[in-house]
């Protein structure tokens, strides 16, 4: 599939500027085991790159100037790399402005590109596509110009430009997008960046994502007014507890004897992180000993916080997580990523997944009329630069 995706990407890059790309980079989305809205709170996160990629063709331009083209949206915009960079109307435009801002504010040389991308990412569905678009637009940069910038330091760079467009995220995406190993999962420490892989090895169950087909609205908004209850919930907790800094190092009996000194989400919220901290260093656990049915659970029980004490969840996405976890066969399930929509991953039973999908999506469909997506993904890279 990606061999297609990066032939009709070169061949328009031909078409559009006559010549043969000087750099070809693949940018990946990503999946999250386990570890949800936990990366801007000190957590551990347990993600993977996955085979959908953003494909990306590049030139230097020899000018100032840099034209960008997005196929798929059948759009593309001029840009003057030495303008000072502004949030458009146009969104996508923006990830690409925030990278250049990046890119300015650190202080890079560079010139103009001319850059044709073409994807195979579903937007909107919680598999970070802004990021695969923010990292490997930047790793292409990087390349074209020797900038020497080190992976890690692209993904935060990558973070930062998501910042500037708006949304205050954590590090999960970009590092993921960037790090990811075939076959294996990264833990990722959240506070110091340190990390190490993991196998992907589910034995008997097959991972596949239910794509509720549904973005909520106030995605943005919510997800920053979450980060800011945590922050809230975090300067209660240093004020009863000077030793503790972080959820990390908080038991949920600490937080618990805070109840009355937090509003009522802000406790929700802050009994969430410091549960979910621990789920995912059970989960590792888990993973690590092969003992999937322990690691389902574990998923089942982050879908319960997300959906009733984060209330990131929404009414499709709680039930496919409540029809599957009647299934003997769907050893578990969440909703994956921001929430308010996107995506659930799933682990099921060898041998069960095509019966799973099709009971699954006529029920949605009846009770919602929308149509699920189903994604058999595979974990894969994270951006690279492609060779033929
Ligand atoms: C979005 C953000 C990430 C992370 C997840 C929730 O994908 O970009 O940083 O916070 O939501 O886990």
């Amino acid at each position: 599939m990606n061999a297609i995706l990066i032939q009709k990407t070169t061949d328009f890059f031909e078409k559009t500027f006559g010549s043969k790309p000087e750099r070809v980079v693949l940018s990946p989305g990503r999946i999250n085991i386990i570890g949800e809205h936990i990366d801007y709170n000190d957590g551990y996160v347990l993600p993977a790159a996955i085979d959908k990629i953003i494909c990306f063709a590049f030139e230097k331009s020899n000018s100032n100037t840099s034209k960008i083209i997005a196929i798929d949206l059948d759009d593309s915009f001029e840009i003057e790399m030495n303008s000072s960079m502004e949030l458009t109307d146009n969104v996508w435009t923006n990830y690409i402005r925030g990278v250049i801002h990046q890119l300015k504010l650190k202080g890079f040389e560079f010139e103009g590109v001319n850059c044709v991308f073409s994807s195979n990412i579903p937007t909107g569905s919680g598999l970070s596509s802004s990021a695969a678009l923010e990292c490997g637009f930047l790793f292409g940069m990087n390349e074209l110009f020797d900038l020497n910038i080190k992976p890690v330091d692209i993904a935060l760079m990558g973070q930062s430009a998501e910042h500037w467009v708006g949304i205050n995220c954590g590090i999960m995406d970009q590092f993921s997008s960037v790090m990811g190993k075939e076959d294996k999962v990264i833990k990722i420490d959240c506070r110091t960046l340190e990390y190490t892989y993991h196998d992907a090895n589910f034995t008997d169950y097959s991972l596949i994502l239910f794509d509720s087909n549904v973005k909520h609205s106030l995605m943005t908004s919510a997800y920053n007014e979450r980060r800011q209850q945590c922050e809230e919930g975090i300067a209660t907790i240093k004020k009863n507890f000077p030793k503790i800094t972080s959820f990390r190092d908080c038991t949920e009996n600490q937080v618990i004897s805070l109840k009355d000194k937090m509003s009522k989400d802000v406790f929700k919220r802050s009994l969430f992180a410091v549960k979910e901290i621990k789920r995912v260093a059970l989960a590792c656990e888990a993973l690590d000993n092969g003992d999937i049915p322990a690691l389902g659970k574990l998923m089942f029980e982050t879908h319960e916080g997300l959906s009733k004490d984060y209330e990131v969840s929404c009414a499709e996405l709680d039930m496919i997580v409540d029809t599957l976890k009647k299934e003997e066969a769907v050893v578990g399930a969440r909703l994956m990523g921001g929430g308010f929509g996107g995506c659930t991953i799933n682990l099921i039973k060898k041998g069960e997944e095509e019966r799973i999908k099709s009971q699954l999506a006529g029920l949605y469909f009846d009770t919602f009329g929308i149509e699920l997506k189903i994604y058999d993904v595979k974990i894969s890279n994270g951006t690279s630069l492609y060779t033929a």
